[in-house]
């Protein structure tokens, strides 16, 4: 497979993952980051890094043309990136919220919306959305981010239901607690209640979240749209 592959906060943690593992497996790979410098094993696998704030609609735009000059119009996108703001409702404030969901749903709409063009006029495309567990069991101290990441469920199948009949498929992942940057900020309070409600008794790796991106991105996976798939250690169970 060489195809051309988008994913969005691939600079670091899952995204990273998620890029190693798309490069892997053969396919020209962008990634989008957001400042400093991406990371010089992405440069050494052959990506392409794109400047890129998925908030700010030029940049998208801006970074949707440079992968389509370097790769073509993206085949399959990956739509990762997220920001998590966690605080308990009453000190949650409009900007704690809004901005969550301005990144996690308005940001992970407009790169869809930008990719899907392309995938509707070839007929063919592959969109995966990073949900969360918590966006479907809920989480103390995490309203902004569960509901951004429950809207990315009815936002997905809805795009199941308007794009599938163009050989589009579009599937969302919902990963329990993975060992980056954004679990490392928990307590080790925190860290141990989490732990006792985890079936597999650990965190998982970014591999294992990548591994799935994958499978869900690739040929075998044709028939499988509009799908939640958790990768969370049976954390979620029932949700
Ligand atoms: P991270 O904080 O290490 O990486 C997040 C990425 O998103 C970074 O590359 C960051 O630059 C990018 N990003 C954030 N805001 C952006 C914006 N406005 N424009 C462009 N890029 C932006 O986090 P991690 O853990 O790798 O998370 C990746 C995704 O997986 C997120 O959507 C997160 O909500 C989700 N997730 C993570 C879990 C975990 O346990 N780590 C569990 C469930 C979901």
């Amino acid at each position: 497979m060489s195809r051309s592959v988008l994913v969005t906060g691939g600079n670091r943690g899952l995204g990273l993952a998620m890029a190693r593992a798309l490069a892997g497996a053969g396919d020209k790979v962008a990634i989008t980051y957001r400042s400093g410098e991406p990371p010089q094993e992405l440069v050494e696998l052959g990506c392409l890094a794109v400047k890129c704030d998925i908030t700010e609609p030029e940049q998208v735009e801006q970074a949707f043309k440079e992968v389509e000059d370097a790769h073509g119009r993206v085949e399959v996108l990956v739509a990762n990136a997220g920001i998590n703001r966690d605080t308990l409702l009453l000190r949650m404030s409009e900007e704690d919220f809004s901005t969550v969901l301005e990144t996690n749903l308005v940001g992970t709409f407009r790169v869809v919306k930008r990719a899907s063009k392309g995938m509707l006029r070839a007929r063919t495309g592959r969109i995966v959305l990073i949900s969360s567990v918590v966006g479907l069991a809920g989480s103390a101290g995490q309203a902004n981010y569960a509901a951004s990441k429950a809207a990315l469920v009815g936002f997905g199948r809805s795009l199941s239901r308007e794009l599938g009949s163009r050989g589009i498929t579009c599937n969302v992942v919902a990963p329990g607690f993975i060992d980056t940057d954004m679990t490392r900020e928990l307590t080790d309070e925190q860290r141990k209640v989490i732990m006792e409600k985890i079936p597999a008794a650990r965190y998982g790796e970014p591999d294992e979240v990548a591994a799935t991106v994958r499978f869900l991105a690739s040929e075998e996976a044709a028939y499988i749209t509009g799908a939640v798939i958790p990768v969370d250690g049976g954390l979620g169970m029932g949700h």
